[in-house]
């Protein structure tokens, strides 16, 4: 990792810069004082809310870089200008679904030569661990892997940053369905409620990731997000809110045959949300296992003051 935390800045460059996470990871590359290039395609159009975006990012220190996917040399001269691309290209099956568009920027970063690591669009379930996972929600993972397969080929160095819930996702409707809201008098529990998830603010996701990319003690592995104080069960994370506001839920227990009756007749991205819940809820996969020989990042980063999840639900108070 020569010429990465040497003194000088290290020059990163985010492609999925104006979506949910990357607009994040650029304010957090800049916060941690990275030299940052944004990834501005010209697809973008007319797409206001994305050009202003882009250009309250360059009045923060940011450098804007035009490159299509659909240009090859424009993402290799893209690509050319960091020693580190991280991307956050969408994976989630009610907006676009693009994961596998981050081929070409592997191809782009072998023709370049320069970058010393690529952080791919991860950030969910850790895509090996779920190779039985139920269709149709399983393409993300099958797709990551993919990704994953042409990184490793290439000789690329990379690092995979993984395992948190998106707080706002799972944690702001205690886990609920269908909304991002706490619900006022019902809540349904999945299973027991007794199996462990781990939770993350977005924010503190694009802060470890900031710290990750440059760090030679993730090069090549896997960095899980489980800070220890927001591994919670469903039970623990409804007793949170409940405290907050001093009134009990009404609770309905959901067995796993019942959560996964009639999946099949459901809408496309209901059914991957499905699968998604039940992997996490009822399986646990996020927790059934040990970080071992790759790394955490709250133990990484213990300066990093993360989010709990009490503090967060204090937002719907
Ligand atoms: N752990 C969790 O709970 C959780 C939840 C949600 C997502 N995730 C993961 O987080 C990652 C980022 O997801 P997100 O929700 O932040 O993504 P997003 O907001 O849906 O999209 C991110 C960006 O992808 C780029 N993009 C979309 N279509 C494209 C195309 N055809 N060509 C090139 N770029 C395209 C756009 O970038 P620009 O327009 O800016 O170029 C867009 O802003 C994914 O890997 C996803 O699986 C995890």
């Amino acid at each position: 990792m020569g010429g990465i935390k040497s003194g000088e800045k290290t020059r990163v460059l985010v492609v999925g810069a104006t979506g949910y996470l990357g607009k994040r990871i650029v304010r957090a590359c800049l916060a941690e004082g990275h030299e940052t290039y944004v990834l501005q395609r010209p697809e973008i159009g007319l797409d206001i809310e994305k050009v202003q975006l882009l250009f309250s990012f360059k009045k923060l220190g940011a450098r804007l870089v035009e490159a299509s996917f659909s240009d090859h040399q424009s993402l290799v001269s893209a690509v050319k200008l960091v020693d580190v691309v991280v991307s956050a290209m969408s994976g989630v099956h009610f907006r676009s679904h693009n994961i596998l568009v981050q081929l070409k920027l592997v191809e782009a970063i072998i023709e370049a030569g320069n970058v010393k690591r690529f952080l791919p669009s991860e950030f969910g379930m850790d895509p090996p661990r779920m190779g039985h996972a139920l269709p149709p929600g399983r393409e993300t993972f099958d797709q990551k892997m993919e990704v994953r397969h042409a990184i490793e080929a290439a000789g690329i160095p990379y690092t995979y940053v993984v395992g948190a819930c998106f707080a706002a996702y799972f944690a702001g409707n205690l886990s609920q369905m269908e909304t991002l809201l706490p619900p006022k008098k019902k809540a349904n529990i999945y299973g027991d409620g007794n199996v462990k998830v781990v939770f993350a603010d977005e924010d503190d996701i694009a802060k470890y990731t900031a710290k990750i990319l440059d760090d030679p003690r993730t090069v090549n592995k896997t960095v899980y997000i489980r800070p220890q104080d927001n591994v919670l069960t469903q039970n623990e994370l409804v007793k949170i809110w409940e405290k907050l506001t001093g009134n009990e839920l009404e609770k309905t227990n959901i067995a796993a045959k019942d959560f996964l009756a009639n999946i099949e007749h459901m809408e496309i991205p209901h059914q991957a949300g499905i699968g998604h819940f039940y992997h996490i809820f009822y399986e646990g996969c996020l927790t059934d296992h040990k970080v071992g020989e790759d790394e955490e990042a709250s133990s990484l980063y213990p300066d990093v003051k993360y989010k709990r999840m009490d503090d967060y639900l204090r937002m719907f108070l």
